[in-house]
């Protein structure tokens, strides 16, 4: 089978090309399950209830997030109601929401997938090396095919974590940076790794943000109000090839499309289907 992982849907823009391109994605690369990172889907910072079920209506199956999961209050109302948005597993116990969940393919095959955050240079929470082989053991029975979406600053943390789990799950692919690394990978035991799957977004930015209220803050050091910038939108992603009797990763395939691309593909979608109609 085959899972699709959409890098940080950042603001309107990254909602944009989701909604516009998710399904041509889909039909051309034979996706079966798509899980997107949401944190920075509302105007850069946070998920609404509108947002997340625009979302899951684009095509998204499971929604993760990070560090910004709580920037909107009303998060917390929709988090505990929506089982397919997933907040980092290592999170306090008692702390709204989920870090993993079992979806299923339209065909009725099950697909695990794991939130967790690092803590190098990011909040100091539970300790995710701990908690992530505890959320794999607790749906295990469920399925083989397991992806963990380890949102990370630092890329040590991150291929210690692929390492760590070498074996145990499909994937582990690195989010949070906002800029997509090159270095897909099949570790020797069967698990795939990307330490960043990269932003779905505005590419002409610092990390999605407009340059200039971002560059002001490095050049004079005083807080600065950041809005999404617009753009040169481009969703950046990752392809994961699994084996669902072993769960092992046969593929990794890192995926870029600018938005006339993603519409060019569309199109092409589009004729394709209309075409079979017609025959
Ligand atoms: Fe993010
Ligand atoms: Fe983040």
């Amino acid at each position: 089978m085959n899972i699709l992982l959409v890098g940080d849907i950042v603001g309107r823009p990254g909602r944009e090309l989701v909604r516009t391109g998710l399904r041509a994605l889909v039909d051309h690369h034979e996706i079966d399950l798509v899980i997107a990172t949401a944190e920075n889907s509302a105007a850069g910072f946070g998920v609404t209830k509108d947002i997340g079920d625009t979302l899951l209506e684009a095509g998204v199956d499971v929604m993760t997030s990070g560090n910004h999961i709580w920037d909107k209050k009303e998060v917390l109302e929709y988090i505990r109601a929506q089982p397919r948005l997933l907040r980092p597993a290592n999170y306090p116990s008692g702390v709204p929401g989920r870090g993993s969940y079992v979806a299923q393919t339209r065909d009725g095959r099950a697909v695990g997938v794991i939130n967790a955050m690092g803590r190098v240079f990011m909040q100091p929470l539970d300790d995710p090396f701990a908690v992530v082989p505890r959320e794999i053991e607790a749906i295990r029975h469920r399925t083989r095919v397991i992806i963990v979406d380890f949102h990370a600053e630092v890329t040590s943390e991150k291929t210690a974590m692929a390492w760590h789990l070498d074996g145990r799950v499909t994937a582990v692919i690195g989010t949070h940076t906002h800029v997509q690394t090159a270095d897909e990978r099949i570790l020797p035991n069967g698990t795939a790794y990307l330490t960043d799957v990269g932003m779905t977004g505005p590419h002409d930015s610092i990390i999605g943000m407009e340059v200039g209220p971002s560059l002001a803050r490095f050049l004079s050091g005083m807080p600065s109000k950041f809005e999404p910038a617009t753009g040169n939108p481009r969703l950046h992603g990752v392809i994961i090839e699994a084996d669902d009797r072993t769960g092992r990763a046969t593929r990794i395939t890192r995926i870029g499309y600018s938005e006339s691309e993603l519409a060019q593909l569309a199109a092409q979608t589009n004729t394709a289907r209309n075409a079979s109609l017609r025959a």
